[in-house]
């Protein structure tokens, strides 16, 4: 792995200020000063210090992407991308989304590779809350809104009570959902006699996309992320 790669992964700084840090000198791998961003480390065997401090190499690893549309959630598949090829250098550290969005939404998906993780967040029981700014065909009514909080019936039964709140644009709304079934919003639309045109998630949690992601972007979460997601 490149050494800015590895040092911007370790959550030092950007790609920009870790070139800053090893222009000035701060970084050794293996006791000498290395000032290329170019230089290949190996993370698993080189001694890298910033500022004469260990940078402990972390297996486990947490991703923010800003997912974009035509990108499916899964780690591998013979005809689409993957959101997994969004992510480069992490290929031996097995990565995998946390859920799934469809192919056609965009927004906020995790990327990990720590099962325990992923458990926290996407098991039934725990009722994480997932918003997502919906464009719809119809406007709202106040009866959708009665409709999606006493829940919607579905062909796999009823739905959690849902949030739909409505935005000054009559087309474009919020639903923060409790639950994460097959095309669950789209369905639940649907089922009001309206349609999903454009599905965006936004937040999980307490946790809101990172609006400086562009689409296709990613960062590694910090400890607030996790304080948001209710975890650590
Ligand atoms: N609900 C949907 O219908 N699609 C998604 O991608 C996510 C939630």
């Amino acid at each position: 792995m490149r050494l800015d790669k590895f040092l911007a992964n370790m959550g030092l700084g950007t790609r920009t200020e870790v070139k800053t840090l090893l222009k000035k000198g701060k970084v050794t791998v293996n006791n000498k000063v290395e000032k290329s961003p170019k230089t290949n480390v190996n993370p698993d065997s080189d001694e890298i210090c910033c500022e004469d401090k260990l940078i402990e190499y972390i297996d486990k690893v947490y991703f923010m992407l800003n997912k974009p549309k035509g990108y499916v959630s899964a780690t591998v598949d013979n005809q689409h991308s993957t959101v997994i090829d969004l992510i480069s250098d992490f290929e031996h550290l097995k990565l995998f989304p946390v859920g799934r969005l469809d192919k056609d939404t965009e927004g906020l998906l995790l990327i990990t590779n720590d099962g325990n993780f992923n458990h926290q967040l996407m098991n039934p029981s725990k009722h994480v809350p997932k918003t997502y700014e919906v464009i719809s065909k119809n406007s709202i009514t106040k009866n959708d809104i009665e409709s999606f909080k006493t829940g919607i019936e579905l062909h796999d039964g009823l739905t959690q009570p849902a949030l739909l709140e409505v935005t000054d644009d009559e087309y474009k709304s919020f639903v923060t959902i409790y639950e994460g079934r097959y095309h669950q919003v789209k369905r639940m639309f649907h089922a009001i006699n309206n349609e999903v045109l454009a599905l965006k998630r936004i937040k999980i949690g307490d946790l809101a996309l990172d609006r400086q992601l562009e689409s296709g972007d990613y960062r590694q979460l910090t400890p607030q992320d996790f304080k948001l997601l209710g975890l650590k």
